[in-house]
């Protein structure tokens, strides 16, 4: 397994944990960080032995946002020309498999950014979600006045992003931010057991039904419903749709062969 310095990687069955790992400086998201992560995910990605990926961090912080201190000499040419966050970020949200963010601590700023573009997030009973850039003179800049006001209506997202107030995870559940909160010292676990949970699908259902539900950002109503139909009947055409269904008729477990 590839060797990093600012995350850790494991895998556990055939799902994957990526740990963001530079607790100095509260997983902020430096370049080396994102590099890094976008190799990592890219390799899960491409492993026939990976059905799943969990993104964490630490039980203090999921990550503080982009690291400050790289970015507070930067000028507008050089953010411009480096496509400062869209050459970097944008890793995960290429990613075919499934994506669960196991938020514990701080999830600030690039950090509520990142874990928004992962598939689901499992958070932990102590995380705080928030984009405080406005602190900085600057505004979100990974996504996250999009997706933040996707997941929680317009009033909600402005309010978080014109004052930079933080969320905890009881308001991030009441919000729709998050799928669920679990025991801070158990997110991990519960990520990977959901993780197991879609593993043992049909690995094309599970990729066609991301794919599906991530329209419904890209798209009008009745697109979106064209791309589900379409994609809905494609699946017939594959073996696993047929053990799936034959399973059913048996009263058995279904085997499916991702095929
Ligand atoms: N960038 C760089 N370093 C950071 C950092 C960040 N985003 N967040 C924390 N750190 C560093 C601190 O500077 C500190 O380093 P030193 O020990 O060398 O001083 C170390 O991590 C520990 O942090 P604190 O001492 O501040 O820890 P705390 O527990 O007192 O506070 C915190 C925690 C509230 C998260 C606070 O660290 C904080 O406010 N961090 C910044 C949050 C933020 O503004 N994020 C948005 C960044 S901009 C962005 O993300 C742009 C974008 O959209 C892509």
């Amino acid at each position: 397994m590839a060797e990093y310095g600012m995350i850790l990687t494991e895998t556990q069955g055939k799902v994957a944990v990526i740990r963001l790992n530079r607790p100095a400086a509260l997983n902020a998201l430096c370049d080396q960080l994102m590099d890094e992560l976008g190799q990592a995910l890219r390799g899960f990605d491409a492993d026939p032995g990976i059905a799943a990926i969990v993104l964490t961090g630490s039980e203090k912080a999921f990550a503080a946002g982009a690291d400050i201190k790289e970015m507070q000499a930067r000028s507008y040419p050089a953010v411009y020309l480096d496509d400062f966050i869209g050459k970097r970020w944008e890793a995960v949200t290429h990613v075919q498999k499934p994506v669960i963010a196991a938020v514990a601590g701080y999830a600030l700023g690039g950090g509520c950014e990142l874990a928004m573009m992962c598939d689901i997030i499992i958070a932990g009973e102590n995380a705080r979600f928030g984009q405080p850039e406005i602190n900085l003179g600057i505004i979100p800049g990974a996504g996250g006045t999009q997706r933040l006001t996707r997941a929680i209506g317009k009033s909600k997202a402005m309010e978080m992003i014109l004052t930079g107030r933080m969320m905890d995870a009881e308001e991030a559940e009441r919000a729709n931010l998050v799928a669920r909160i679990v025991p801070t010292e158990q997110v991990v676990a519960e990520a990977v057991k959901l993780g197991e949970r879609i593993a043992a699908l049909s690995g094309p259902a599970v990729a066609v039904a991301k794919e599906a539900v991530n329209r419904a950002f890209e798209s009008t109503l009745s697109e979106g419903v064209r791309f589900e139909r379409r994609v809905f009947q494609a699946l017939f055409a594959t073996e696993d749709q047929k053990e799936g269904m034959a399973a059913f008729a048996a009263k058995r477990k279904p085997a499916f062969r991702n095929r």
